[in-house]
């Protein structure tokens, strides 16, 4: 069989404008590094990345729609839309491909609405509240999956 290594990285709405939000939640570090750091670290686990993202719901239910046979697992954030849209929610999954949902800043610790994702229960894992590496976590974790 061939090797299960690629990744989908996929960013939804206002995580482009990273370096513009609060600080004491997302550290004022730019998307661009983010995404850089993810590649870096992907590229040590022998996993191969592509990233997407879109401010537009569509567009990102659309990505997920055309994922089929393009990638192995995902990697999403898909920022205040983790919170309620059901569309993603279904378009995530009918893909049927195993997912980790990573949030950057402690939902936890923040405005009660940010507790809820309606993600969580069709992700193989939930990474919340550890910044940048929080994606580290998220890259072992499906490698594990995909090895299994
Ligand atoms: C976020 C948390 C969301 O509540 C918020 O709307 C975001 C970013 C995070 O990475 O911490 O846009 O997903």
């Amino acid at each position: 069989m061939s090797v299960r290594n690629r990744i989908e990285v996929m960013h939804g709405v206002n995580l482009d404008q990273l370096a513009r939000r609060d600080p004491a939640h997302y550290s004022g570090m730019s998307f661009e590094a983010l995404e850089r750091g993810i590649a870096a670290v992907a590229d040590e686990l022998g996993l191969s990345t592509r990233f997407f993202h879109t401010n537009h719901e569509g567009d990102f239910v659309e990505h997920l729609h055309r994922l089929e046979g393009m990638t192995d697992g995902i990697v999403l954030n898909p920022g205040a839309w983790t919170h309620y849209s059901y569309a993603i929610r279904d378009a995530l999954e009918l893909t049927g491909i195993p997912a980790v949902e990573v949030h950057l800043s402690d939902l936890e610790a923040r405005e009660p609405w940010r507790r809820q994702s309606v993600i969580a229960e069709i992700c193989i894992a939930r990474i919340q509240g550890k910044g940048p590496d929080g994606y580290r976590e998220a890259l072992e974790r499906l490698r594990k999956e995909l090895a299994a």
